[in-house]
């Protein structure tokens, strides 16, 4: 068995102990294991972000992020949708790992983003929304139809996420995003 040849940040939208967003997120890093090591990030621990925070030393849980989202080849973000938009704390993450803007640990990494919802609608309208955050982060959205996973709370069992429609659509995208660290990598050779 060969070992994996990509490492992905993984980062939850959902602080909730028991949240969907989490298991989603999981259960990818579970059927990708056999390609990619995954660590996790803890956004709940960042504080707001303060620009007058900005600057050396940074809170520990900042560099700490902007640590990982560096060692990083891609993200993997799985958000839940509240109130139609991108959950604050997935945001405010954003945002501390967005600068310097063209600078950034962000810029020119891959995302593939990945939404669910108990309704229907699956987080779409978040899902856009993270796009423009990570697009204007200079970071790469994977191009790939969108990952949206609806009805949600009915595809976990035992509180893992088990649908393997939806996680064989996902590993889809993450494929897509291999194939991009790859070509960056002949880039770079
Ligand atoms: C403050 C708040 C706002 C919400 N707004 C939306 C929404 O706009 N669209 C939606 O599909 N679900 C919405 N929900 C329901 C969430 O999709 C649901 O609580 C989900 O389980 C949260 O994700 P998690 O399980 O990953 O924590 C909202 C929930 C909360 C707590």
């Amino acid at each position: 068995m060969t070992a994996p040849a990509y490492h992905l940040l993984g980062v939850s939208g959902s602080l909730r102990a028991n949240g969907f967003s989490t298991a989603v997120l999981a259960a990818l890093a579970g059927a990708a294991a056999d390609r990619a090591t995954f660590e996790f990030a803890d956004i709940g621990a960042v504080p707001h972000f303060n620009q007058d925070l900005y600057r050396d030393p940074l809170p520990e849980p900042v560099a700490h992020l902007r640590a990982q989202v560096e060692r990083c080849d891609g993200l993997v973000i799985a958000s839940p949708e509240y109130n139609h938009g991108v959950p604050g704390t997935l945001k405010n993450a954003l945002d501390w790992v967005s600068r310097p803007h063209n600078g950034s640990p962000l810029k020119d990494k891959p995302v593939l983003i990945v939404t669910s919802s108990p309704a229907f609608t699956g987080g779409v309208r978040a899902q856009y929304q993270i796009r423009e955050t990570v697009v204007s982060a200079l970071a790469r959205p994977v191009n790939t139809p969108e990952i949206v996973i609806g009805l949600v709370h009915s595809k976990i069992v035992d509180g893992r996420f088990s649908d393997a429609a939806s996680i064989a659509f996902a590993l889809e995208g993450l494929a897509t995003m291999f194939g991009e660290i790859d070509r960056e990598r002949r880039t770079e050779a």
